[in-house]
């Protein structure tokens, strides 16, 4: 196959990408997601601050514009993200309490029933353990809620769209040996024992020099996979875009029965986060990079 999205079918998986709804008017980055990919991110525009700018008062103009554009153009959509300690809009950065758990609640309910039906995974919940080596949750207004949050958010996010994969998603997760990967196991083993209903776990996958690429992602990917939860990879850039790196992250994905596809976060490196990084698949100018050429063999089987 020639292009990512059609060369993932071929095994069942998506090739998607973090879609900005500003850029979609730019005709070279819109040509080449239309051509390109089969699963699309908003990659702001269904966070609590843009749905919910005002407490009950949601406004979806821009994740719409993105939702329709990726419908129009046979994609499938991740919902990102329902809960997180970051890009709050004020008025929940100023909650504590009972009043920010109720809030929560209220965000997750009217953001998923205006997609109900719509969204093959939604990432209920993101970054919610720390960095380094306690094992611990973040701290964040959320966390103090209660422990409970984490279970709380993905029960409302069930009964509200029974058709939607819940998700789990975090970074600096994709190395085995690292505590943080080791408490999120630790969460999702519980989950699973308990109940509470979460279908898979995300590896943003954001990999640079402080936390590069380790093989041991696909040990990774495998003991959560045999949690009984899916798995994807969900934000994947590589600082200095190594074509070797990107081939072994999409053989490990497709080494794992139940990793459902990889998301690269952003198209061109002028549309990444991480400009300077040079961490994407397409060249500013829109031409395809050696790692484009590297992802597209290893989906093709080598
Ligand atoms: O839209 C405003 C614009 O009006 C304003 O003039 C400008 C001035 O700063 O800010 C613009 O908003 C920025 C927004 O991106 C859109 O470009 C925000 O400041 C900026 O903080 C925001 O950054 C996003 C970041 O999440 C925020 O946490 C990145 O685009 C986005 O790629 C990044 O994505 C996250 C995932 O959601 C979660 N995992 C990590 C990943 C990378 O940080």
């Amino acid at each position: 196959e020639s292009t990512l999205g059609a060369a993932a079918a071929q095994s069942g998986r998506y090739f998607g990408v973090a879609i900005a709804a500003n850029r979609l008017s730019d005709s070279t980055y819109a040509s080449i997601a239309g051509r390109e990919f089969n699963s699309v991110t908003a990659e702001n525009e269904m966070k609590i601050d843009a749905t919910e700018p005002n407490r009950g008062q949601f406004n979806f103009t821009n994740a719409d514009r993105v939702y329709n554009w990726a419908v129009q153009n046979g994609k499938e959509v991740r919902g990102h993200t329902l809960a997180w300690h970051s890009q709050q809009p004020g008025w929940m950065q100023n909650l504590s309490g009972s009043s920010l758990r109720q809030a929560m609640i209220d965000h997750i309910n009217g953001v998923m029933s205006h997609y109900k039906g719509k969204i093959a995974q939604w990432d209920v919940v993101n970054e919610a353990f720390a960095d380094g080596s306690s094992g611990a949750r973040r701290d964040s207004n959320l966390q103090r809620t209660g422990n409970d949050w984490i279970e709380v958010a993905f029960r409302t996010a069930r009964a509200a769209d029974p058709s939607a994969k819940l998700c789990y998603n975090d970074y600096n997760v994709e190395n085995w040996t690292w505590a943080k990967t080791q408490a999120m196991y630790n969460m999702v083993k519980d989950f699973k024992s308990r109940g509470v209903p979460i279908d898979c776990v995300g590896f943003q996958s954001h990999f640079n020099s402080g936390s590069p690429y380790n093989s041991n992602f696909r040990t990774t990917l495998q003991q959560f996979a045999a949690l009984g939860v899916d798995v994807a990879i969900t934000e994947l850039d590589i600082q200095g875009a190594s074509p070797t790196t990107y081939a072994a992250v999409v053989n490990d994905c497709l080494a794992v029965s139940r990793c459902l596809g990889v998301t690269v976060w952003g198209v061109r490196d002028m549309d990444s986060w991480r400009s300077g990084d040079t961490p994407l698949l397409f060249n500013n100018d829109g031409s395809k990079k050696q790692a484009y050429t590297a992802v597209l063999n290893a989906l093709n089987g080598g």
